[in-house]
């Protein structure tokens, strides 16, 4: 018989349950009726209690509503000090999951633990260590962003001194006094960021970070993530800019329509969906002497020509021989680009349906 204490989302009402490895126990709050469901985890080694070396564990999540099967059954843990990007088509379920971990939704089933505590029953502890930009920022419209700042520094006991400083560093020093009711999109994702990252905290989850914001704001924020990793942070990032994620993530989870579909490194993701790097060449004149010599080279997948351009799929291996072939049969190369597989190709693939 396990034992485990839930804590109501709705009173903070703490209860002790008791139940077998695999059961459902339907929970009601003595003190406010408030009424949800647990699971007891099937396999206890899959029980992330132990797991020290996780930052954040998710273990068999799932949430419906009403009829909508938001997550289901997702398995995932963020290694501390890594970037971890969460990336999912629009209603896969990545928000849910996000809320979820910050103990603000109670699932159906599942465990969340924030390196190793638990978010449902020791909620002050865990979400103590957690900075977090909501995919809708929201302040109070009538304050200053500084007074803003210093509100949320007294709820989170943080000196107010680090408000001034931590304005300056996101780019608002001329916006201080200036009333949030009247900031940009772009400038309150970066006053949010700065109400994240404040007190320093240990894990940052960023519900789209780069939203709203200029290809210079979109570069500032990325290197700001990039810092606070080099701090030691641990970062769980969802974004639907591709190339940002691929740029700054160390791994990818991949959400789809509520089941995690992948958790890799992104290479890694590549290679076990057999993706292959494409080489375009623009040919002074194309002849059938150069097709043929390419064809027949090893480890060729797939050859295209239109007019004086010829399209190669090729191990990432036999690339430097396709080149080589082609100027072996006398063609003369006017223009050359190497394709690399990207996460768009694998995030294609991983949510076609
Ligand atoms: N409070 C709610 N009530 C009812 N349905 C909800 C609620 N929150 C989310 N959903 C549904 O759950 C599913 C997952 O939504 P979620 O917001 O987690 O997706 P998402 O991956 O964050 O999408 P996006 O990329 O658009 O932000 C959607 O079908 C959504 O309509
Ligand atoms: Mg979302």
């Amino acid at each position: 018989m396990l034992e485990k204490k839930i804590r109501c989302p709705s009173c903070d009402f703490v209860q002790t349950v008791n139940g077998e490895p695999g059961q459902t126990v339907k929970i009601t709050c003595p003190s406010c009726n408030n009424v949800g469901a647990f699971q007891f985890p099937k396999d206890p080694s899959l029980h992330p209690s132990d797991d020290t070396s996780s930052a954040i564990s998710v273990v068999e999540l799932t949430k419906t509503f009403e009829s909508v099967s938001a997550v289901d059954s997702a398995t995932f843990h963020i290694k501390k000090g890594e970037i971890f990007g969460f990336l999912g088509p629009n209603g896969a379920g990545k928000t849910t999951t996000i809320k979820a971990i910050l103990g603000l939704l109670y699932p159906d089933k599942g465990e969340i633990r924030i390196n190793g505590t638990n978010i449902f029953t020791d909620e002050k502890k865990a979400k103590s260590q957690i900075g977090y930009l909501p995919e809708k920022v929201a302040f109070y419209d009538n304050l200053t962003a500084l007074q803003n700042l210093m509100f949320y520094a007294e709820i989170k006991q943080v000196s107010k001194q680090c408000c001034q400083p931590l304005l300056n560093e996101f780019g608002l020093a001329d916006a201080v006094d200036k009333k949030v009711g009247a900031f940009s999109k772009g400038m309150l994702q970066r006053l949010g960021m700065a109400r994240a990252v404040m007190g320093d905290p240990s894990i940052l989850i960023l519900d789209e970070p780069s939203s709203g914001l200029d290809p210079r704001g979109v570069v500032f924020m990325r290197e700001k993530i990039k810092h606070m990793q080099q701090r030691g942070a641990t970062v769980l990032v969802s974004s639907h800019i591709l190339g940002e994620i691929q740029e700054m993530c160390d791994r990818v989870c991949i959400i789809n329509k509520g089941k995690i579909v992948a958790v890799d490194r992104i290479d890694n993701l590549g290679t076990r969906l057999h993706l292959r790097p494409k080489i375009v060449i623009l040919l002074e004149k194309m002849t059938e002497k150069i097709l043929k010599a390419v064809e027949k080279l090893k480890d060729v997948d797939h050859v295209e020509t239109t007019g004086t351009l010829l399209e190669v799929n090729c191990l990432a291996s036999a690339k430097a021989n396709v080149i080589l072939s082609v100027v072996k049969a006398g063609g003369n190369i006017m223009n050359l680009q190497i394709r690399e597989p990207s996460l768009e190709d694998v995030f294609m693939r991983f949510t076609e349906d």
